[in-house]
């Protein structure tokens, strides 16, 4: 097995707020570089590109000033992603994996936290199995909401002479949504990364006209009606989104927050 790992780094971490979350310090080197790391010690591993923002204008030659030498030590190789959506970094990326690659593994670079575990499990159905993503069970009560917004007054709000004097404005109201379904969560999963493919299934997906829609890279096999497999995940392969996702993960990873760590040893 020859891996080529694509890592997206080309999002713009607009739910974590102002700075960027691939930039944060995890133990003393940024997240993004964790992550790398993780796959850069795989023996399987025979080539990593990682797929760097390009909107605003300056931002991929900041990328590559930032990350370049630390990610060339790692033997990966930068490329410009997409703009908008993760399937359009993918499918840049895609356009750089060598020829000799016999598989290719997409993780994203937000999950700094995949365990050597679930990374063995992954690669070893890959033998086997053209298509292989790891999954977690789903703990919680699923519900499907009407897409409507509904607004409501609360009763100790609906007061008749206030209504009178300010009209609508004065009330506050909540917002809710209909419940439609709790939907069965018998076999229901949530799917993480990384997703091993052979290299021409992944190709032929993103082949594909309209790859709108695709928020992971297995559902554009799918598409093809070519079959995909899951191995169990690990629910601490999270996905760093929300500045309390990072909190989490240093808990996961067991490290302190910079300003807990003696002076020589910030980031
Ligand atoms: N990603 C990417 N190219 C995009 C969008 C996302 O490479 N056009 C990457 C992100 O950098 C991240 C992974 O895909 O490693 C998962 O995406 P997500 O967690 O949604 O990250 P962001 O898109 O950066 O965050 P947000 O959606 O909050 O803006
Ligand atoms: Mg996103």
């Amino acid at each position: 097995m020859k891996v080529c790992v694509i890592i997206p780094a080309a999002g713009s971490s607009s739910r974590f707020g102002e700075s960027d979350k691939l930039s944060q310090d995890l133990g003393g080197r940024a997240l993004l570089i964790r992550t790398v790391e993780l796959f850069a010690k795989r023996e399987e591993v025979s080539w990593i590109i990682v797929a760097g923002p390009v909107e605003p204008a300056g931002v991929f030659a900041a990328f590559k000033e930032k990350y370049g030498p630390t990610l060339g030590f790692h033997g990966a190789k930068i490329v410009e992603g997409g703009r908008i959506d993760r399937w359009e970094t993918v499918k840049n990326a895609l356009a750089e994996v060598p020829e000799e690659a016999t598989h290719i593994a997409v993780h994203d670079a937000a999950r700094p936290g995949v365990s050597k575990e679930v990374l063995d499990r992954v690669f070893e159905a890959a033998g086997t199995l053209s298509a292989v993503v790891p999954a977690v069970e789903i703990g919680a009560t699923v519900k499907r909401l009407a897409a409507d917004v509904e607004e409501v007054v609360p009763e100790e709000d609906d007061d008749g002479i206030a209504d009178l004097i300010l009209g609508e404005v004065g009330k506050t109201k909540i917002k809710t949504r209909e419940v439609v379904e709790t939907v069965d969560r018998k076999n229901l999963v949530e799917i993480q990364t990384p997703q091993l493919f052979e290299v021409d299934l992944l190709r032929r997906a993103y082949a594909a006209d309209d790859l709108s829609g695709a928020t992971d890279d297995a559902s554009l096999v799918e598409r093809l009606g070519e079959k995909v497999h899951a191995v169990k995940g690990d629910v601490r392969n999270l996905k760093v989104t929300t500045p309390a996702d990072l909190k989490l993960m240093r808990a996961v990873l067991n490290v302190k927050p910079p300003a807990e760590r003696p002076v020589h040893k910030r980031f």
